[in-house]
Formats: structure tokens, sequence, C-alpha cells
């Protein structure tokens, strides 16, 4: 997850996400509601590379490998409009360098999925253009162009389990968490960021009251999952965006009586979705119940576990 030199190339693989808990503590201010998520990196990846090329600008290519069908339906941009184009001519733009060289980007996170794979390729750029550009930014600094690109890319730069606060870009690592193993179902619809917050209700949105009790509620899920009580944690993990997603595609409500019945820790929907997420006992688990989940036409299954 460091960006490495491979011959005269630079590569890095970057993880998706899960929420294991979103809460939405108010109203939108700027256009952003204030969160508090909890986010851990899971171990399906995409992979940037970067190669010299002093003939032309900066260029990017696209393959996809799990997420078969998103670049045809043309929901993964491959012009200026995609975030890795985005982020590396805004560092260029701040750094003042000339933005040169071919980016090959390898999909396997699907997208308008809940799972951050758009922010997290940002952040992947970032990281990638910073070392092969020689810019040197610091961690601090890349952080601050990133949230100015994205809500979720500031927690992509480090890729390691954090509490997300603000509209998502105030990150503050977690540590000492286990290795979770999960089931996770992409059902062949995704949803749209912006029209998920668009569909919350007032009653769903908390007051500052029920915001404290949040954080108590998130702190009980940390200290769970730290002493290892994944069954306990499970009751504590929820996502406030799950009712405005379900107004929005019936798959929801069906990922969830389907998962429901395995026994599973926890059971949920990631971000905006529609990826839904089982926490599962062990990754032999996971995987066994992925193989029986992968014959039943659901969409992608993923056995995955925290990185
Ligand atoms: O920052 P990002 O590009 O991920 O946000 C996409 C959209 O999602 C925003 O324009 C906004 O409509 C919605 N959003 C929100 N509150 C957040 C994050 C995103 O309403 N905290």
């Amino acid at each position: 997850m460091f960006p490495r030199k491979v011959g005269s190339a630079w590569e890095i693989f970057t993880p998706a996400k899960l929420n294991l808990y979103l809460e939405v503590l108010g109203p939108p201010v700027a256009g952003f509601h204030p969160l508090e998520t909890l986010m851990v990196p899971v171990r399906i990846f995409d992979q940037l590379r970067w190669t010299e090329n002093f003939s032309s600008g900066p260029k990017l290519q696209i393959r996809e490998l799990l997420a078969k069908g998103d670049l045809l339906s043309g929901l993964v941009p491959t012009d200026g409009k995609n975030l890795v184009l985005q982020a590396t001519s805004a560092l260029a733009r701040a750094a003042g360098v000339e933005p040169r060289g071919v980016f090959e980007l390898v999909k396997r996170i699907p997208v308008q999925a809940g799972l951050g794979g758009g922010s997290s390729d940002a952040a992947a750029a970032l990281r990638l253009a910073n070392a092969c550009w020689n810019i040197h930014y610091s961690p601090k600094r890349l952080s601050q162009l990133a949230a100015g690109l994205g809500s979720d890319i500031p927690f992509f730069l480090k890729s390691e389990a954090a509490i997300c606060r603000g509209r998502g870009e105030q990150v503050e690592p977690v540590a000492g968490l286990p290795r979770m193993h999960f089931v996770l179902v992409k059902p062949p619809v995704g949803l749209a960021t912006p029209e998920v917050f668009g569909r919350l209700e007032r009653g769903e949105l908390m007051n500052t009251e029920q915001a404290a009790v949040s954080s108590a509620r998130l702190t009980l899920l940390i200290e769970a999952l730290r002493r290892g009580a994944l069954a306990e944690a499970g009751r504590w993990m929820v996502n406030r965006l799950e009712p405005a997603a379900r107004q929005l595609t019936p798959w929801i409500a069906r990922l969830r009586s389907v998962l429901a019945p395995y026994g599973c820790l926890g059971l949920l929907m990631t971000g905006s979705g529609t990826t839904y997420v089982a926490v599962m006992w062990s990754a032999r688990q996971a995987r066994r119940i992925a193989r029986v989940l992968a014959g039943m036409n659901l969409g992608n299954v993923f056995a995955t576990s925290s990185c």
C-alpha cells in the first residue's frame, strides 16, 4: 500500500473500505452532512501504475477486473472527470509542476457500491504522483489537498481503521482492532451518493444530545471490537443511510433478508450503498458462505477481510 518502483514504473495497490458505523449528526452544512463513521480498509484492491512518457501530457488508461460492466456502463469516467486525473492535476497545480506520464488503473473495486473505490483511486494517485513527480509533500499537505477533492479521500491516504468526522475528512486513526472477516454482496445496481443523502428524512438527523449518544455508542463498538467480542460489536453496527437507500432500490432489503439466516455477527449496508456487509466468525466461514451466495444471481460476491 506504499508507492513502489517497479523497473522504470511506479505502482501502488489501494484498498476498498467498509463503514461499520455511520451516523448522520445533523442537517447539511455547506452541502455536506456532518457524520461520525468508523471506516476499515478491506482486502479488495485497485492497482494504479505510472510510467514516464515525455511525448505528451498525462494520460489515463483503465482496465477492470472483478467490477465487470462498470467501465462499459460509463460509470467510471475515462476522461478528465476521473478522480485520478482530477487529483493529479490538483497536485501538479499546487506544486507548480507539469503533469506527465501514463497512469494505468486496474479496477477490482465495484463503483456506486459504498466501497470508496473512486476515493481510494484518488488517494493512490496523490501518493503516486507525489513520489514519481518528486514533489514530496508531507502527509498533512496531501491530506489538505485530498479533503478538497472528496470527503473519503483523506482516509485513503493512510488506509488504516479510523473514525471519520466532519463531512468525513477529519480522520482519527483507531488502533488495536482485530482482523475481521466479511462477506460482501454488491448487487447489479448501484446508488449515487448525493441521491442517497438527498433522501434522508428530517427525523433521521440527530440533534446535539443525540449526537453525544452516538459518540458513546461508537466507543462501545470500538471497545467490543478491541476485546474481540464481535457478536456484541455487531449489535452496535448501524448505517443511518440505509433507510434512505432502501427507498431507492429494493436490493437493500432483499440482501439483508438473504444474508440474515447465515448467522452473521453483524449485518449492514456500507457507505451510501449498495454493497451489503455480513461480519463473519472466520475467513473459512466467509469463503464458504460466499461460495453459496455466488450461485444465487445476487451480483458480485466477495469473501474478504480487514487489512
Ligand atoms: O465528498 P463527496 O464527493 O464524496 O460527496 C458527494 C456528495 O455526497 C456531496 O456533494 C453531497 O451531496 C453528499 N455528501 C453529503 N454529506 C457528506 C458527504 C457527502 O451530503 N458528509
